[in-house]
């Protein structure tokens, strides 16, 4: 299978991919951020890398491509339910209606998935989308998943849509985007190694209710402590109201491509203490509210720093072997992740998209 791989940012889409077990080359990959092509280049040295404008790809220069996929995260800035929504009147649907305008001319494209933020359900640019899909003879499948459900302690809620051409048959059926379809999934899926350690660090997480394993799992055994130790500035302004957690934990939020720099709804903190050492400290630092200095330094305390770009991947499901070029700082790390996708929910998904219903 030839795959073409648009908005390729740092290569998610690549390594889900291979993780998909599925036999298939991506003939192409597309993106217009330097940054992000140069940590792709790093990752595929291989694979033809286009820097350029997705609205200057012509079909023609697909169908010598002769891409029988296509998967692609679009930017989500015109979507999401924190920005403006402007949806396809924002300068950066550009490309995706390009994108759709050349479907109906590419004469092997068999499959497309699509991943974007929550809100994508509800826009024009969704219903633009399925009209052209079923125009062209796509049958498809919408989806709402977090890798929580997956058995992974981190919650990145994202809207997916798997087409396939009509002659190719789905494995599972649509059901309402607001189920948690999850559990049907499962059972069409062969057990992964996130689920299987879910299962035997066997935790419930108290705010998605799904087992998912400990971030004691994930954290790495030696980190510069003093490079991602949250500033006292930050402590003064926001210590109560970060998302702390801790190597027990089973659970972390989103990383956004603010974090780093931001600490309030950028993604968690770690505190590589336990939950009551915790609750000490921050009664200890109430105390102390009329004194900042000491407040600071009683939070000092509890080590609470950032996720490591590492640890970060690591939620994310990026391989091992996936390499940030030496001279990536850490701020576009957390850019690039931030823009990302979740490698493993992905892999399952493309797995679910190519497996045919031989009953139909
Ligand atoms: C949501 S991110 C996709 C990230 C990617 N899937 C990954 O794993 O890193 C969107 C990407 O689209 C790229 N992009 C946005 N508009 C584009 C355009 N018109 N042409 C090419 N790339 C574009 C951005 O540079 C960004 O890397």
């Amino acid at each position: 299978m030839k795959v073409l791989e648009l908005y390729s940012g740092i290569g998610g889409m690549h390594f889900a991919l291979l993780e998909s077990g599925i036999p298939a080359k991506v003939v192409a990959a597309i993106d217009i951020n330097p940054v992000a092509n140069d940590v792709y280049r790093h990752n595929f040295p291989e694979t033809v890398l286009m820097n350029r404008n997705i609205q200057s790809i012509s079909a023609q220069t697909l169908n010598k491509l002769d891409v029988d996929a296509i998967l692609m995260s679009p930017p989500c800035q015109p979507f999401t339910r924190l920005g403006l929504q402007r949806d396809i009147l924002d300068s950066r649907a550009c490309s995706l209606l390009h994108v759709l305008s050349l479907i109906p001319k590419l004469k092997n494209l068999k499959y497309i998935l699509l991943e974007n933020v929550q809100g994508f359900e509800v826009s024009q640019m969704r219903n633009k989308l399925v009209d052209c899909l079923e125009e062209c003879g796509y049958a498809y499948r919408e989806l709402m998943l977090s890798p929580s459900q997956f058995g992974i302690p981190n919650s990145r809620r994202r809207y997916y849509l798997l087409a396939k051409r009509k002659d190719l048959k789905f494995c599972f059926e649509q059901t309402p985007l607001q189920n948690d379809s999850s559990s049907e999934l499962l059972k069409l899926l062969p057990k992964s190694k996130h689920f299987l350690l879910a299962e035997k660090t066997g935790k419930s997480n108290s705010r998605s209710g799904k087992i998912c394993y400990t971030l004691d799992n994930i954290v790495e055994e030696y980190v510069e402590e003093s490079r991602y130790l949250l500033h006292p500035n930050f402590l003064i302004k926001r210590a109560w109201v970060i998302d702390i957690r801790t190597p027990e934990s089973n659970g972390s939020c989103c990383f956004t491509k603010g974090y780093g720099r931001y600490v309030e709804g950028t993604g968690s903190i770690y505190c590589p203490f336990s939950d009551e050492m915790i609750n000490l400290k921050y009664c200890e630092a109430l105390d102390h509210r009329e004194d900042s200095d000491e407040e600071i330094s009683v939070l000092m305390e509890l080590k609470l720093r950032f996720f490591s770009p590492r640890e970060v991947c690591r939620l994310m499901c990026f391989p091992e072997n996936f390499v940030f070029p030496k001279y990536t700082s850490d701020g576009q790390k957390y850019r690039l992740l931030g823009n990302s996708i979740n490698v493993h929910v992905v892999a399952q998904l493309i797995f679910l998209l190519c497996t045919e219903d031989k009953d139909k």
